[in-house]
């Protein structure tokens, strides 16, 4: 009996399904199909029974999750080693459980050598076309085991003309840089060994076959918040497998007899429309990740890039009067609040607002922010400390370290070993009791280095120091939910050095990058958006010249950029002409206007960073809204040599016989919409906010 013909079971998201079978031989688990409804009735596109010299089946089956023992030389998702160090854990298949709605499945493995088991389980969301896909072993053997690669498994996708992969690499200040890989033979992988998902990859890679760069594309993320591996090998037959798990920077994980492991899920995307279709599936599934905390987030002001660490009651509150005449909702004061912080080399670890920046008392500031009709937004790093600190005086073992080696600082800081449960209840009271104490509506939370000490003072172990941090910190989060469920939680790591899955469903809302440099912007917002949904995308205007980009864009193109996502701002609005704070208000009134459609609609991303323009439309659930956010890119070269046209610009998705209108201009659902953008490049009108209504 072939896949086939074997057990098989279908699980259906909203447009989409995913077939896998168990062979006759019982040994694995394989993908029939994946792709939309219907997929799985013709014969599979993945599997493969022909002959395969110098290999085995396994190499060459698309199997879903793969021990050494089953694809010795291709790679395989889970790799164990016994107390005497022997390899090759073999499955059998044991059970297997489907739900009715076929939305649940879990099959279970058991290896009769060593004991081990394994139960691959997948969910597909109600309402998505995503399946999350993560296994849970347990050794019930009487030996512990080793686990030397602890995959969560292997995606196969059909690629016969060769594979396009597009992946997202950064650094700090350039994050979520779309790139597009063509793969015909071979190896391409990404990962992060820092601690944290990070800024030089992202979690994520969409598969797309070469001959079809616009059809179908098949998106795999992880949720995992620690160190990661994501790799994708094309086969000489033509099958793309994407391997996804943790990366074992601890070296192996101990699994004692008795013991469970859980792994972090992977989740699976397809969408018949190319990369933009596949970023829609995965909006959808963050949409519903966020559940009900999906709501459009408020109007900051963020004080960083204002004052840096020279906080003070005054300065911040006369920045407050600002913002609330703006239309601000929320005021954030970032880092530089606490006793010792007036410079990065000292003060993370005591977290008691300083009393010779707020003379009248942190309770007095939070008040009069408040008076003026704001929220109240506090910045934390609670897992770092400054070796100069209280908390490192006191508490030197806390932080990770090997004995007898340096320490090595970045940005003058140490981390704390959140696995240690006493770290972890500080960390966590820590939060809580700012949370208890103070009137506070928002927390920024950071993380400004990664790990590089492999080791816990002492020098117990192995431990798994990485999971055991990402545990703790998943904890911490979700306990602060639970708890504090009115508070709104931005998670930074020195920009988007943390954006995971895991922490879509835990945080509300992302810090992309410190970069605010218009065009800069730009393409990390293109990129983010391809992985994340609107409501992630925390967005400051800055001061021009920017930080790190000083391209000159107006007022109204960081305006409009930051209305892509979650509005605030973060610029020294003090030094801001009448006029400029005006046509602030002005933006500002629009984006509360518009943002329940950036939130919550169907997002098409048009052009590109890199074209002479870049739009997205957001369209309405009902789409009896569009909303179209659209920049200039040209250079200033030659600007204004030539009268200018305006750009026009194709909706998307929508009925071709509906009727829209802006103004006095009115479209069909299939018309270009044109966008008061000249061709040449503009130093005064280099963006443009559309809202069509139908009818
Ligand atoms: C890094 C963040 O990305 C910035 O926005 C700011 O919060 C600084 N840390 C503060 O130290």
């Amino acid at each position: 009996m072939t896949a086939e013909t074997g057990q098989r079971w279908t699980l259906r998201g909203t447009h989409t399904e995913y077939t896998v079978a168990v062979p006759a031989h019982g040994r694995w688990l394989e993908l029939v199909a994946w792709g939309p409804h219907g997929v799985s009735d013709g014969p599979s596109p993945v599997a493969y029974d022909g002959p395969v010299p110098f290999l085995t089946a396994g190499d060459a089956a698309p199997i879903e999750y793969a021990t050494d023992a089953d694809r010795p030389f291709t790679g395989a998702d889970l790799v164990i080693e016994t107390s005497n160090g022997q390899r090759r854990v073999g499955f059998v298949h044991t059970d297997a459980r489907i739900d009715a709605d076929q939305r649940q499945l879990a099959v279970d493995f058991a290896d009769p050598v060593t004991g081990l088991r394994a139960t691959v389980h997948y969910r597909v969301p109600a309402g998505t076309d995503v399946v999350q896909r993560w296994v849970e072993l347990a050794n019930d053997g009487t030996d512990a085991l080793r686990v030397v690669r602890a995959g969560s498994g292997g995606f196969c996708v059909p690629t016969p003309h060769g594979a396009l992969l597009s992946h997202q690499w950064g650094q700090w200040e350039q994050e979520f840089q779309l790139s597009h890989v063509e793969l015909g033979h071979g190896a391409f992988g990404i990962g992060s060994s820092q601690g944290v998902p990070g800024h030089l990859h992202v979690p994520w890679l969409a598969v797309r076959d070469t001959a079809e760069p616009a059809g179908p594309a098949w998106g795999i993320a992880l949720a995992w918040t620690g160190s990661w591996e994501i790799s994708a090998e094309r086969d000489t037959g033509g099958l793309t497998r994407v391997r996804v798990g943790r990366q074992l920077v601890d070296g192996p994980l101990e699994l004692a007899a008795g013991e469970r492991l859980a792994l972090p899920a992977a989740t699976g995307a397809y969408s018949p429309d190319g990369l933009d279709g596949l970023a829609r599936v995965w909006h959808t599934h963050q949409r519903l990740l966020a559940a009900d905390r999906l709501s459009p987030r408020p109007v900051l002001y963020n004080s960083w890039e204002a004052t840096y660490f020279a906080v003070e009651a005054q300065s911040q509150l006369a920045l407050a009067r600002i913002a609330a005449e703006l239309g601000v909702e929320t005021f954030v004061v970032d880092d530089g609040w606490f006793v010792g912080r007036d410079d990065d080399t000292a003060g993370l670890g005591d977290w008691t607002p300083d009393p010779a920046k707020f003379p009248a008392g942190f309770d007095t500031f939070i008040a009069d922010v408040r008076a003026l009709g704001l929220n109240f937004g506090l910045w934390v790093e609670p897992e770092c400390v400054n070796p100069k600190s209280s908390l490192y005086a006191e508490h030197p073992d806390w932080v990770y370290s090997v004995d007898g080696r340096p320490l090595t600082p970045v940005r003058n800081q140490y981390l704390l070993d959140l696995g240690r449960p006493e770290v972890a209840e500080f960390v966590h009271s820590t939060v809580d009791g700012l949370l208890r104490r103070y009137d506070i509506d928002y927390l920024k939370w950071d993380f400004n280095r990664p790990r590089t000490e492999p080791g816990r003072s002492g020098g117990v172990g192995p431990l798994d120091l990485d999971g055991a941090h990402v545990a703790n910190l998943h904890r911490i989060y979700e306990r602060l939910r639970r708890d504090h469920p009115g508070v709104l939680i931005e998670a930074c790591a020195g920009g988007g050095a943390r954006t995971d899955l895991a922490m879509a469903a835990r945080a509300d809302v992302f810090w992309p990058s410190d970069n605010t440099g218009p065009l800069d912007r730009l393409a990390i917002q293109y990129g983010f958006l391809h992985a994340n949904a609107p409501h992630l995308l925390s967005s400051w205007v800055t001061d021009a010249p920017g930080l790190f980009d000083p391209r000159p864009r107006s007022l109204a193109f960081r305006f409009v950029l930051a209305m892509a996502g979650v509005l605030g701002i973060g610029a020294d609005i003090r030094a801001w002409t009448a006029a400029e704070r005006a046509e602030a208000a002005g933006w500002i009134a629009r984006y509360k206007e518009i943002r329940d459609v950036v939130t919550h609609g169907e997002v098409h991303l048009i052009g590109g960073p890199d074209q002479a323009r870049c739009a997205v439309q957001y369209t309405a659930p009902d789409e009896n809204q569009v909303v179209v956010l659209a920049w200039h890119t040209g250079r200033l070269d030659g600007a204004g040599l030539l009268p200018s046209r305006p750009v026009r610009l194709p909706l998307r998705g929508l009925d071709p016989t509906g009727r829209y209108s802006h103004g006095d201009r009115h479209y069909s659902g299939s018309h270009l919409v044109t966008v008061g953008l000249p061709v040449q490049w503009s130093a005064t009108h280099d963006a443009d906010l559309i809202v069509l209504t139908r009818g």
